[in-house]
Formats: C-alpha cells, sequence, structure tokens
C-alpha cells in the first residue's frame, strides 16, 4: 500500500510513522508513505496556499489550485483507488470501513484545515470524505494519523500473529474481553480463576461471554 498525505503541517504527521507497529510496516516495505507540503504547491510568492472566502464571513479557505497542482501531479504518476478528505462533516470511521480501506493500493489523504478547503476540490477531486468522530479538530492531521494506524495494522504481515487483527475489539461487533497479566493476585483483586484452569474450551467461553 502507498499513502500520499497532503498537509499544510506535515511535521504533525512524523512521529506517528516513527514508532512502533507503524513504523515496522514502513521498514518491512508494507506501506509506503509520502507527505507531501501543500506550500510547496502555492502558486504565488507568498506561498499562499489559503484564501478569504467569497461572500463574506471569518475563517480562511483552502485554495483549489496548490491541491489540484498536489494532486494531479501525484495522479500522472500512478492510479489512486481514493482521494480522501479529512473533515469533521465526512462520514464517521469505523472498523468496516478501515477494513474496506485496508483492501485499496494507493490513497491520498488531503488534510482540511482553517473553514475547509474550496468545495470545487470536494466536487471534482475528492471521492470520499472521513471524519473521526462528532468533535472539531484544529486540522485534519491527527485525523488522517489515526486513520492511518487503523488501515495499516490490518495489511497483511503488519501484526506478528497474524490472527490477533481478526481478535479485536470490533471486528466481530464484540468487545474485546478482560485480559489479565502477572501478578494473579494485585491489591486484594484477583484474576478470574478460570483464567488460571487450563481449561481452554472453558476460557474461550468465558472470553466470548464477557466480550
Ligand atoms: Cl477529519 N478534521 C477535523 N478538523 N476535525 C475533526 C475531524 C477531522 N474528525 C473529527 N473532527
Amino acid at each position: 500500500m502507498r499513502i500520499d498525505i497532503i498537509t499544510v503541517l506535515p511535521e504533525l504527521l512524523t512521529s506517528p510513522f516513527e514508532a512502533s507497529i507503524l513504523k515496522r510496516a514502513i521498514e518491512k516495505g508494507l506501506v509506503e508513505i509520502y507527505l507531501h507540503n501543500l506550500r510547496d504547491y502555492a502558486t504565488n510568492n507568498y506561498k499562499q496556499v489559503d484564501d478569504y472566502q467569497f461572500g463574506g464571513g471569518a475563517g480562511m479557505v483552502m485554495m483549489v489550485e496548490p491541491i489540484d497542482k498536489c494532486i494531479s501531479g501525484l495522479k500522472a504518476e500512478r492510479d489512486y483507488d481514493e482521494v480522501i478528505y479529512m473533515t469533521p462533516d465526512g462520514k464517521t470511521l469505523n472498523q468496516s470501513m478501515a477494513n474496506e480501506l485496508s483492501l485499496k493500493g494507493n490513497l491520498i489523504i488531503l488534510c482540511g484545515h482553517y473553514k475547509g478547503v474550496d468545495q470545487r476540490v470536494r466536487d471534482m477531486l475528492v471521492t470520499r470524505e472521513i471524519s473521526i468522530g462528532d468533535y472539531v479538530l484544529s486540522g485534519g492531521e491527527l485525523a488522517a494519523a489515526i486513520v492511518c494506524d487503523a488501515v495499516i495494522r490490518l495489511l497483511p504481515g503488519v501484526l506478528n500473529d497474524e490472527t490477533s487483527a481478526l481478535t479485536d475489539t470490533f471486528q466481530d461487533n464484540l468487545l474485546a474481553p478482560p485480559v489479565y497479566t502477572r501478578p494473579a493476585e494485585y491489591k486484594g483483586l484477583e484474576v478470574p480463576k478460570i483464567l488460571l484452569s487450563g481449561n481452554l474450551p472453558k476460557i474461550e467461553k468465558w472470553r466470548f461471554k464477557t466480550a
């Protein structure tokens, strides 16, 4: 999988890919992440990527031209399955959406900012709009990192134990069962006896029930 992320704040999107599972997925060559600073596609001397909105009103709008230049340049190099726009009024991310996206090859993710993008970007270039929940963030970057994490961990070979993504909370519309590790008793709180019993069929049943 290849993910190209278009942003005015690339520095917000470096550390999520430099640790743990996402880092290893990149090192293993299972996913390639490219960050594109939208300012590099600005067309005037001020490196301007946003402007006042027609009709008046508070807040800046991300201009269509730099975004089109960036996306068109990428599309000239390869085909993309989706151009995703991160926006609080998009469709809320859930596990089935993450599963669906994990089957794609090349994705572009555009991070929204300010009052959003010129509507013509959405009409002409964007194929899917995603939100991560009903609250407003300062920009789409952290939301994009969350989409990437949810999707990349599902790619074959990313998790050590191939079955572990299948037993995730939500993957089967169940929650995860409670889990425990040593010590078996802590401050008077004991691990459920059944988990120490060694009786695997009974443990499976208990886990299903508690999930
Ligand atoms: Cl994708 N962007 C912003 N700015 N806020 C959000 C969001 C996205 N999803 C939830 N809130």
